[in-house]
This record gives C-alpha cells, sequence and structure tokens, in this order.
C-alpha cells in the first residue's frame, strides 16, 4: 500500500513520534510511505516525497514535524478540493494519514465521508480540546512549559510582593489554564468555559492578600472572555478567530492592579508552549497513536482515529471526534475552585 502522512494545523510536540510510529509500523506490513508537505496544502500543491526509515529514525525527541504543517482548508473552495481528490489518485494514495486537530481532522472527515477518500486520523492538539480521545499529545508537553514559566513567576511575585497574571494558550478550551493553575498552585484561573467574573476574582485577591499572603498567581486562557471594544478579529481558513494580538493577561492585570490596589504584572506563554522537546508522555503517546493508525490503515477501518480511551489505543470514530470540541467539564471547574483559599 501507497500511504501519505501529513501533518495540519498548530505544530505541537509528539507529532515527530507519531509520523515515526506511523513508518515503523507500517514497516511491518510492507507500506511505502510519503511525507506530504504542510498539511492539506501539500495535497493542493501536489507537493510529497518518499519517507523512509533513515528520516524518521532520530526525530523521537524532536519538536515540531519534518513534513511541516499549514492551516489550509481544501473546503473553502471547490478548486482546491478538486486538486486534492486529483493528486490523491495521481499519486495512487491508496490511504492517508492525518495528524491533526479538529480541523484538519475535520477535512480528513469529509473526505471519507462525503468522497470516499480512505483516510485515519491521528489526534495531536496541545489544546487536548478533541473529542472521543481522553487526551492528545502535545497538551502534556505544552501544559508542562506554562507549568514552569508559572512556577518562574511565583519567585519574583513573591520578591516583588505582586500579582503575576499568566496567559495561556487555549482559544475555545481552557485545558491548559486548568491544568497549569491546578499544577503551579495559582489562586485563580479564567477560562472560556466560564464567564469573566472580574468582581469575584478581585474580592478573592483582596481576601488572599488579607490573610497574610504576599504575592498571588493568576492564570489565564487567552480564550477568556473580555470585554472589547467591538474591533473587526482576523480569521485563519477555518474561520477561527486570531487571538494573539488580544492581550488577556495584559487586560486583567490592569483591571486587577485598578481594582485592588495591588501592583500586578503580566506574561504570555504563546507559542512557546509549542516548541522544544516532547515530554515522556508524548512521545509515548505520539508513538503508540502512530503505531495504531498504521494498524488502523493495514484493517482498512477508514473513517478512523487512534485515540486513548483509558489506557488503550483504539480506533475511535473520526466524523464524531471532529463534530463537537471537548470543552473542560463543570467537575473540574468545581474542582479548581476548592484551590482558591
Ligand atoms: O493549535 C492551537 C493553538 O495553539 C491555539 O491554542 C492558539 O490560539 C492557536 O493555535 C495559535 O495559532 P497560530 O499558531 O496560527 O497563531
Amino acid at each position: 500500500m501507497k500511504v501519505g502522512i501529513l501533518t495540519g494545523g498548530g505544530d505541537c510536540p509528539g507529532l515527530n513520534p507519531a509520523i515515526r510510529g506511523v513508518v515503523y509500523r507500517g514497516l511491518d506490513f510492507g507500506f511505502e510511505f510519503v511525507g506530504i508537505q504542510e498539511g492539506w496544502r501539500g495535497l493542493v500543491k501536489g507537493v510529497y516525497e518518499p519517507l523512509t526509515l533513515e528520516m524518521v529514525e532520530e526525530i523521537i525527541y524532536q519538536g515540531g514535524t519534518i513534513l511541516g504543517s499549514s492551516r489550509t482548508n481544501p473546503f473553502k473552495n471547490e478548486d482546491d478540493l478538486q486538486a486534492v481528490l486529483g493528486n490523491i489518485k495521481s499519486a495512487g494514495f491508496d490511504a492517508i494519514v492525518a495528524c491533526g486537530g479538529e480541523d484538519t481532522l475535520g477535512v480528513a472527515a469529509k473526505l471519507y465521508s462525503q468522497h470516499g477518500v480512505p483516510t485515519v486520523g491521528v489526534p495531536k492538539t496541545m489544546d487536548n480540546d478533541l473529542n472521543n480521545t481522553d487526551f492528545t499529545f502535545g497538551f502534556d508537553t505544552a501544559a508542562g512549559v506554562g507549568m514552569d514559566a508559572l512556577d518562574r513567576l511565583r519567585d519574583t511575585a513573591r520578591s516583588h510582593r505582586r500579582v503575576m497574571v499568566l496567559e495561556v494558550m487555549g482559544r475555545h478550551a481552557g485545558w491548559v489554564a486548568l491544568y497549569v493553575g491546578l499544577a503551579g498552585g495559582a489562586d485563580w484561573i479564567t477560562l472560556p468555559e466560564q464567564p469573566l467574573d472580574v468582581e469575584a476574582m478581585c474580592a478573592h485577591l483582596k481576601a488572599v492578600r488579607s490573610r497574610g499572603k504576599k504575592y498571588a498567581l493568576v492564570v489565564a486562557s487567552e480564550g477568556t472572555e473580555i470585554p472589547t471594544e467591538g474591533e473587526e478579529r482576523a480569521v485563519d481558513a477555518f474561520g477561527h478567530v486570531q487571538l494573539g494580538d488580544r492581550n488577556v493577561g495584559e487586560y486583567l492585570a490592569s483591571v486587577i492592579e485598578e481594582k485592588t490596589g495591588w501592583e500586578t504584572r503580566s506574561a504570555v506563554v504563546g507559542h512557546v508552549h509549542r516548541g522544544g522537546s516532547p515530554t515522556l508522555f508524548d512521545r509515548v503517546l505520539g508513538l503508540r497513536v502512530g503505531v495504531k493508525a498504521a494498524e488502523l490503515v493495514r484493517d482498512k477501518e477508514f473513517g478512523k482515529m487512534a485515540a486513548l480511551k483509558g489506557t488503550e489505543v483504539v480506533g475511535t470514530d473520526i466524523v464524531a471526534a471532529t463534530a463537537t470540541l471537548k470543552t473542560v467539564p463543570p467537575a473540574l471547574l468545581e474542582l479548581a475552585k476548592t484551590t482558591f483559599k
């Protein structure tokens, strides 16, 4: 079988171990692999090259993706879609393994359900917001980077008797903010899943100060709803608002300082989350879902995604996985509240 592999959407640590996993297992079945460059863009433009054992052998510890990535959405215009379908045919691909989040896998799901393209999904996203899998690789590394940043901010917050606000990534779901806040002992966490309650946050920070604590830490998801002045925001090819310059942390810092009188500073993790060597968890999960994806191709289980369910990696429905986002459930929001003292 000739199998094309692509990685789409925002990169995250674990993609290279996943690519390696697909190739290593696929070689057991005699598959020939082709690396499609820069996500779905590579299939629109017909840019691919052979992917060999030697090319993937040493990438287990590397961040990013050796295949490159893009946020290209071939369903945005008919010409691109026809180019993808034509290129799959002319290149002779028997299967496409797509590594991505809801957008990239959403394209794989539609190509399968609407056009009969034999696709298999490998779930990735540092946001951890993909449904039908318990965790996605990329999240552990990205949240760990956030936790490290918060630990560092604690030192300087304590020295200067300040509030420090750390803004972390997470466009539609607050998994990163929640885990960073819980693991780093934040005094308050703001998430896209919950309306921002400035009064409650500031009252709590005042209470923290009154009981004698000399500093406080706030973790804010970039997707936290803050008042905007009606400005138009750019959207990507999948219609997602680009939040890069929204400055949630800066906004919260100014509100906190104004309402509590406590000196406050903010810092943004941003794309630093997405770089660097994957953690042990993300390397092994990436490898495992990659291996499973190759097995799904062997078994002709197309329209499936290799997902972590409990401690097992199984094939789950890719259409269901991309139909809705996995957001932080109320029980975990409650858990966070018990840690604010
Ligand atoms: O891939 C998810 C994500 O990291 C979001 O958390 C973030 O809002 C977005 O990507 C940033 O995208 P870009 O790299 O295109 O600026």
